[in-house]
């Protein structure tokens, strides 16, 4: 009996092998004693002499062999596969905890945040990374701000997490934010409702008719900005470049245009912002306190809006949808996007406050990236100048405005685009939370550990690209692939969340480079990039504007 004495598991194998066999002896003392025939052999000793007692007896025993002999080949089993249902678990479990990606969890408490903020603060903030990368491999764990959590530098895994088959993955932001945004909100909500928000934004900033109209406004007021710059003696390119950008997207999403209630609308949006990255304590006074009560008066000035196109389109239903309230009512009516607890018309409201965050500081870093690099490879620029000057050329030949496709068309702008994206990082990653175990690659992300998909570890890696440091437009003619299918390449993220916005965007830049380097030229005081908490140039890139008269491509001696 004790053969399989050695470890957890011998001694407890057998003492559960007979504990179930003790249940089977049970069973069959039941058996024989409320049978249906009555069986009086364990009534009294005397009926085992009486002929029916007999009967009885081999009834029994012919019972007890049978169970025996089915019962034998288990015991067998049992003990030559000596193994439980507990220690199937436990050697799972075991299992499961080797295939966790290796790393440190640090200190108690803080864990590795001092170490991870202060690579964030330095000219390498992917060096983090790139130290536990050699140490561990391409994914990790660690630990920040008290929260164990899984960094991934690879590509494929950064994939799988973004796709997010099976809704495994939610988004995990700090307290702030989910405090601000509310638990409904369009970037933390998901399965099918996530879904279909996400498939109408997309839809509408997609749509050829939103383009062409975009087309013209987005030039409007790139010209309009760029003549005020040329009237300044120093253009704080990171400060009036946001200044643009929220008219553009203020526009697109609710159709208002420059004047007193954007000016209010703005100021009330900086004032909501502020709390996005704050600590998470909310009473009077308090920074989160503060951007709360901001977000509940930029509700009401939208809701204001919202209400008077409520108006217009049930007078015109048939008109087409010109901004995002268009297309949220439209839905709304037709019973489509909503949540149950709020009224549509808060609803949509709530909608278009949060659409304003993602475009918010995204867009102006890109643009005031874009103008950093060029100064600094004045190749690039010159031969950005000479694509967009030769567009020029044509169109002012043929008389026709630019339409969508034109912008699209520049094939080296659209590289300088991708190359600002790619090493700006303006987006470095997506956090999110794993609701259930989820293997990838062999690599487990327990359930409720977050997941970092780290954007740019894999922008910056040089098995990837080739001198990840440098400014190179024309990589994007050596890589195979266009851009927008490649997984190594994700400055809008990927699958499920893919940003709606992605093609506005670079829409929006291609017109902004087109109108900068056909019309003006530029210097551009020293400054340097920071890349925590977000993206930022230290002095906001303070440059001097000329405006020039171009009849032909600039040579690199001009900058
Ligand atoms: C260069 C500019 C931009 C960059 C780099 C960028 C990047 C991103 C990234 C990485 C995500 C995915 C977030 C995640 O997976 O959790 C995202 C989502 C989103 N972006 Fe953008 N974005 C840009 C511009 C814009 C603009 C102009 C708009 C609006 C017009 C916009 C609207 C959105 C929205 C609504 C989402 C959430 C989608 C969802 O969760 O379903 N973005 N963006």
């Amino acid at each position: 009996m004790y053969i399989v004495r050695d470890g957890k598991s011998g001694f407890y194998i057998i003492n559960s092998s007979f504990h179930v066999l003790w249940h089977v002896i049970n069973f069959f003392w039941y058996v024989f004693k409320y049978s249906p025939a009555n069986l009086s052999l364990f009534r009294s000793p005397e009926n085992l002499y009486s002929p029916s007692g007999f009967m009885d007896y081999w009834i029994a025993g012919f019972l007890v062999l049978t169970a025996g002999v089915l019962l034998l080949p288990w015991l067998w089993f049992r003990l030559t596969n000596s193994k439980t249902r507990d220690e199937d678990k436990q050697e799972e479990s075991e299992k499961k905890k080797g295939m966790i990606p290796k790393g440190s969890l640090g200190w108690p408490v803080i864990g590795e945040t001092l170490t991870f903020i202060a690579c964030g603060y330095s000219s390498r903030p992917v060096s983090f990374m790139d130290k536990r990368k050699s140490l561990y491999g391409k994914v990790f764990k660690t630990n920040i701000i008290g929260t164990p959590i899984i960094i991934s530098t690879d590509a494929e895994v950064n994939k799988v997490v973004l796709q997010n088959h099976g809704n495994t993955f939610v988004p995990a932001y700090p307290k702030s934010i989910t405090e601000l945004l509310g638990e409904n909100s369009i970037l933390s909500i998901n399965g099918a409702h996530q879904k279909r928000l996400h498939t109408l934004i997309s839809a509408f900033l997609r749509s050829p008719h939103l383009k062409e109209r975009m087309t013209r406004d987005i030039e409007a007021s790139v010209a309009l900005t760029l003549a005020s710059w040329s009237q300044l003696p120093l253009v704080h390119v990171q400060d009036e470049i946001k200044k643009m950008t929220f008219e553009i997207l203020v526009k697109l999403l609710m159709s208002i245009s420059p004047g007193e209630d954007l000016n209010i609308l703005k100021l009330e949006f900086q004032e909501f912002i502020k709390g996005l990255i704050c600590i998470p304590i909310k009473f009077p006074g308090t920074r989160l306190y503060k951007s709360l009560k901001a977000k509940e008066r930029l509700i009401k000035i939208v809701q204001k809006v919202v209400e008077e196109r409520q108006v217009a389109t049930t007078e015109m239903p048939n008109s087409p949808a010109n901004d995002a309230v268009d297309v949220l009512l439209r839905d709304v009516n037709d019973g489509g996007c909503s949540d149950k607890q709020s009224h549509p018309l808060d609803f949509i409201s709530g909608k278009i406050v949060e659409m304003m965050i993602p475009g918010e500081e995204t867009m102006p870093t890109a643009m005031t990236l874009a103008v950093k690099f060029l100064s600094d490879n004045p190749v690039a620029l010159a031969k950005l100048v000479e694509e967009n000057m030769e567009m020029k050329r044509r169109k002012l030949e043929s008389g026709k405005e630019y339409g969508w496709s034109d912008y699209m068309s520049l094939s080296f702008t659209q590289n300088v685009i991708n190359e600002t994206l790619r090493m700006a990082n303006i987006i470095n990653g997506v956090w999110r939370k794993a609701l259930k175990d989820v293997e990838i690659k062999g690599y487990l992300i327990p359930r409720g550990w977050c997941v970092l998909a780290s954007f740019i570890s894999v922008h910056m890696d040089e098995d990837i690209y080739e001198n990840p440091y440098q400014f190179d437009p024309w990589r994007w003619d050596r890589i195979n692939g266009t851009a927008n299918s490649n997984i190594c390449f994700t400055p809008f993220g990927g699958g499920q969340r893919l940003c709606p916005g992605l093609e506005l965007s670079k829409l929006e830049i291609s017109i902004f480079l087109h109108q900068l380097v056909t019309r003006f030229s530029w210097t551009a005081e020293k400054d340097e990039i920071v890349s925590f908490p977000t993206v930022k140039m230290k002095r906001r890139l303070p440059i001097r504007v000329t405006p020039v008269e171009r009849t032909s491509p600039i040579s690199v001696e001009d900058h």
